[in-house]
């Protein structure tokens, strides 16, 4: 049975879905890796590592796919519109793992189905403490938090800490965290651990305690809607007009003493919540620093352009595109870590074939598409 990992092509994309140490992995599993040649380079993963690791380096993508069994991809195949048609190197009956942001992208599941795929969704994972070691959205969100804190001091006029000086004081620079998920609890530790004072805006309750636990300041817009922000999956729901105008109010007043501002508040299958207006960033200091890391699903802050750094009225705005994969190096570790942690319990050693439990809850939380069908209830029918 062979696993092949081609080359990610899609734009500012630096990662791949294998490391040289989970290749080793793989092939210790009695299975043929195939890796395309170039795949880990912007990782800084060179092809003699993996063929020291035992993998096979195919000189292109359709070499590398070509009977391939499993296809291993940090992000989406490409679609013939959209240039190079990758589904169509797939054959029928492989089995893709990636990230596929299948809700984003209902119509591209459906032609995994019709191209005879069965597909993995990793976004999709459930967040249950069984799946923690798959869940690819926390390994790159929380890399992503990290360099959120680190490309904003850079850009950033001024010290992060307190520093007293025999020239005189300077004092530290004052953090706002808008959403405290996985990527926002990661930048609030690192910018505590830069020494910078900070405070953190959730709609979820149950953030209030970690936020405090990282030593910075939970900012509390309205304790009875919190209680009822929460999906049973442990998601933020979008919250009603009342909650929006105080919630836009407290920003507002918060960010007027902010010096950076690193917004991550997304809402599953659904745009980013609008919370920095432009009013609000007029408002701000001159040289304070928007990382807008929601752009991507449309932006938290109204003036935030994807994939370029913006300034207006002397602040700089960020849009990173792919930021995880700005530490392409660190990021494709974890990923190959999470992708190997859920596919290596179906990997039979003694018949080496993929055996998929398909009454597990994690294979039904991911899978798409299987056998020319659409399988997923969230993809069927669209609910929550
Ligand atoms: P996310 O990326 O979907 O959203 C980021 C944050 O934005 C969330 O904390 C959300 O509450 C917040 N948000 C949404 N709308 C907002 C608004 N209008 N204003 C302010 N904040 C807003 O979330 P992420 O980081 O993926 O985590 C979601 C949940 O999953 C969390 O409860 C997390 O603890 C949980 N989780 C569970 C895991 C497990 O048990 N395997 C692993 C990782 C996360």
């Amino acid at each position: 049975m062979r696993i092949a990992i081609p080359k990610e092509c899609r734009p500012h994309e630096r990662r791949v879905a294998v490391s040289p140490d989970v290749v080793k992995k793989y092939v210790a599993l009695g299975f043929d890796v195939v890796v395309e040649a170039g795949a880990g380079n912007a990782a800084h993963m060179v092809d003699a590592m993996f063929s020291e690791a035992g993998a096979h380096i195919a000189s292109d993508a359709s070499m590398a796919l070509k009977d391939a069994d499993i296809v291993l991809k940090v992000q989406r195949p490409l679609t013939e519109e959209e240039g190079k048609g990758e589904i169509a190197l797939l054959k029928k009956g492989a089995v893709l793992v990636a990230n596929l942001a299948a809700l984003n992208y209902p119509q591209e599941t459906s032609a995994y189905a019709e191209a005879g795929l069965t597909a993995f969704a990793m976004e999709l994972m459930p967040r249950i403490s069984r799946a923690q070691s798959m869940d690819v959205l926390s390994s790159q969100s929380n890399l992503a938090g990290y360099k959120a804190v680190i490309d904003a001091a850079a850009l950033f006029t001024r010290a992060m800490p307190m520093m007293m000086t025999a020239a005189g004081t300077i004092p530290p620079a004052r953090v706002l965290i808008v959403g405290a998920g996985v990527a926002g609890l990661q930048a609030i530790a690192t910018a505590k651990r830069l020494g910078a004072i900070v405070h953190a805006f959730d709609v979820r309750s149950a953030v209030k305690e970690q936020v405090e636990s990282l030593g910075a300041k939970f900012v509390v817009v309205d304790e009875t809607a919190m209680q009822s922000a929460e999906t049973a999956s442990g998601y933020a729901r979008e919250m009603d007009e009342y909650y929006k105008k105080k919630q836009v109010h407290a920003i507002h007043e918060q960010l007027k003493k902010t010096d950076i501002a690193i917004t991550t508040a997304l809402i599953p299958g659904k745009a980013a919540p609008v919370l920095i207006t432009e009013e609000m960033v007029r408002d701000m200091k001159p040289g304070s620093v928007i990382m807008d890391l929601a752009v991507e699903s449309g932006g938290n802050c109204v003036l935030s352009e994807y994939g370029r750094v913006v300034l207006r009225y002397d602040v700089n705005i960020v849009g990173p595109a792919n930021f995880a994969s700005t530490v392409a190096h660190d990021a494709s570790v974890l990923f190959a870590k999470n992708i190997y942690n859920f596919i290596h319990p179906m990997l039979d050693k003694t018949s080496r074939s993929l055996q998929i439990p398909w009454d597990d809850e994690l294979v039904k939380g991911t899978c798409v598409c299987h056998a020319g069908r659409i399988v997923h209830p969230m993809l069927r029918s669209g609910e929550e």
